[in-house]
């Protein structure tokens, strides 16, 4: 692979600007930026540059998506309560023509009913949850896996 085509493009929707202090039981006591940190690390360890976005606004999340995605190869998708309520970013994701991974820190299934539905699952390559911060390290290696199958 060139190095373009080990670009992968991290979103992280609304309220993850507030991980650190928002409900530590559910999502840890790690700062966003501190876990871009070791994600960048991570990605970096296997050839893999990043592009990364936090956005509390859907709209300014499509048009980010619309923008990077000749630039990248994937996307790893924490799209907060996005998940579980927007067709329009299903809509940009599929659009793209990428694959994806949707990531969350908690396990969504072991919470409130309206958790456990996602409007990406389905056109995901797979799904990691309940692993807080981990669960982007290991939805990177899942996404270079499934890239590198080809
Ligand atoms: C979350 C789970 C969502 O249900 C919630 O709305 C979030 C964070 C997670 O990472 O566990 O904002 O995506």
């Amino acid at each position: 692979m060139s190095d373009e085509a080990r670009r992968i493009g991290v979103l992280h929707g609304p309220n993850l600007d507030l991980l650190g202090r928002r409900e530590p039981g559910h999502y840890g006591s790690e700062t966003l930026a501190r876990l871009d940190e070791r994600l960048a690390r991570h990605a970096s360890g296997r050839g893999v540059e990043l592009v990364t976005v936090q956005s509390n606004a859907e709209g300014a999340l499509l048009d980010w998506i619309r923008d990077r995605t000749p630039e990248v190869r994937g996307w790893l998708v924490n799209a907060g309560g996005l998940t579980h309520t927007s067709v329009v970013l299903r809509d940009a994701l599929v659009a793209s023509g990428r694959p994806f991974v949707e990531v969350h820190l908690s396990n969504v299934h072991a919470r409130e009913p309206f958790r456990d539905r996602s409007l990406l699952a389905d056109v995901a390559v797979g799904v990691v949850c309940g692993f807080r911060g981990e669960s982007y390290l290991l939805a990177l290696d899942g996404l270079l896996a499934h890239l590198d199958a080809g």
